[in-house]
């Protein structure tokens, strides 16, 4: 049971690192470039009070860490060959589905073998028997309850940590079958804090949530670990709330933490909220570029990667200047398989997003999910775990 659950942890981080594995960004494009007009337009019907998300997700292997996902038995490394293999050949698929789906069209798309089936228009957002990790606790999205949160400034301020050069040559866009995601040079990397845990959390339901905590382990001061991007993906609605509010988009990143073996792997989110404003935002040049990517993606089947390119442009840009972020641990992906040990941060302060480009990620997430159907899951209990928050001390209050 146990090698079965660590077993599917391993796969979905494989996916995960998948997404944005070099090899990947670098399938040829397979042409079909012709320009057609978005599915049926449902603009105006998502409800006003969506918001534009930006979340990243983190995944690392621990192989010295506290924070192991995966024991190293021996069974398991067998295990974590396999999904290996899986990937590999996963990955070479992807290849030849590039270069052979041209102008394919959205409503018939090419299966992606560790995407479990799930719909959100069947499932509401959340995940029931979908999920494959039936003792699940400590899954996410959450709702942030500010009266409950602590603050650790020890935390640090997770802009100074983050390298994230300028992109040289494009990234790779796609769509997952049911979001716009995009993948990165693999040379953008952040630390993420972490505190010490007594006993590693190990998939056990038994495992106690309070023995993650600012002074609960040897040492006082968090440390960090570096994390690599994979990718980031869109949800509109954001699936965090706020006290029971949700913004217009959250758009969650993929990093992953590497260990010195293949025995572990953990994973993390980072996430930025997107909201519209009243006066109506300018439009970001940069998410111009990647957005005029979604008539062609939309034609193309699931992980069909098409290149964009992006001249001058650093995940940073993406950091509000208000760098004031929650923390907690573990969460979980939000999407069946749902598997636990995620490292969750996410930004409180969200950025503008222009009328325009909202409708445009609003269109894209019907037209793969079903009209009127948002790809947000429903926000998931505690279960012990506490909130942290660095606090920015000096926010510009001009953002
Ligand atoms: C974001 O937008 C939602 C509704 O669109 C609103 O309820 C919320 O207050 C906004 N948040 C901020 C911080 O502007
Ligand atoms: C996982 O945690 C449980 C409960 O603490 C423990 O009984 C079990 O031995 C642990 N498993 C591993 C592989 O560390
Ligand atoms: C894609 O999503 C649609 C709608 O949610 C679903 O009906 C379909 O089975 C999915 N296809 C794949 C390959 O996951
Ligand atoms: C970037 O993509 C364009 C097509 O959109 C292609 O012509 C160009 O060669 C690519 N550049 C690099 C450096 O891959």
């Amino acid at each position: 049971m146990e090698d079965s659950r660590a077993y599917r942890v391993l796969v979905n981080a494989a996916a995960a690192a998948a997404a944005a594995a070099p090899n990947r960004v670098q399938v040829p494009f397979g042409g079909g470039s012709t320009g057609r007009p978005v599915r049926d337009s449902y603009a105006g019907a998502c409800p006003s009070g969506i918001s534009f998300i930006l979340v990243l997700i983190v995944a690392a292997l621990l192989t010295t860490s506290p924070l192991p996902l995966v024991a190293s038995s021996p069974g398991l490394r067998d295990h974590w060959s396999l999904s290996r293999r899986l990937l590999s050949e996963s990955t070479s698929g992807d290849a030849a589905a590039s270069q052979h789906s041209v102008a394919q069209p959205a409503a018939q798309p090419v299966a992606h073998s560790e995407d479990p089936p799930y719909a959100y228009s069947v499932h509401g957002g959340d995940w029931g028997g979908v999920c494959s990790e039936p003792k699940s606790r400590f899954q996410s999205p959450v709702d942030i309850v500010l009266k409950d949160v602590v603050n650790v400034p020890a935390l640090g301020d997770l802009r100074q940590r983050g390298h994230y050069p300028q992109v040289q040559a494009n990234v790779s866009v796609y769509h997952n079958n049911h979001t716009f995601e995009i993948s990165f040079h693999e040379d953008n990397r952040i630390r993420l804090p972490m505190f010490d845990v007594d006993k590693p959390y190990n998939l056990s339901d038994s495992w106690d949530a309070s023995s993650y905590a600012p002074n609960g382990g040897s040492r006082s001061k968090p440390r960090a670990e570096t994390f690599h991007l994979t990718q980031c993906h869109l949800h509109c609605l954001s699936e965090t709330e706020i006290d029971g509010s949700h913004f217009d988009v959250e758009i969650h990143c993929v990093h992953v933490r590497h260990g010195g073996g293949e025995e572990r792997e953990s994973v993390g989110v980072w996430a930025v909220f997107m909201n519209r404003t009243t006066g109506g935002a300018d439009c970001d040049p940069y998410l111009e570029k990647l957005l005029a990517a979604v008539p062609e993606l939309l034609h193309r089947g699931p992980h069909d990667l098409f290149p964009v390119q992006l001249p001058g442009f650093s995940l940073s840009h993406l950091l509000p200047s208000d760098g004031t972020y929650f923390h907690y641990y573990p969460g979980s992906l939000t999407t069946p398989p749902c598997s636990e040990g995620l490292l969750w941060y996410v930004f409180k302060n969200p950025l503008p997003i222009c009328d325009r480009h909202f409708e445009t990620i609003s269109d894209l997430v019907q037209a793969l999910n079903g009209r009127k159907v948002q790809n947000f899951r429903q926000v998931q209990p505690l279960h012990g775990r506490v909130m942290y928050r660095w606090m920015d001390p000096k926010p510009d209050t001009e953002a």
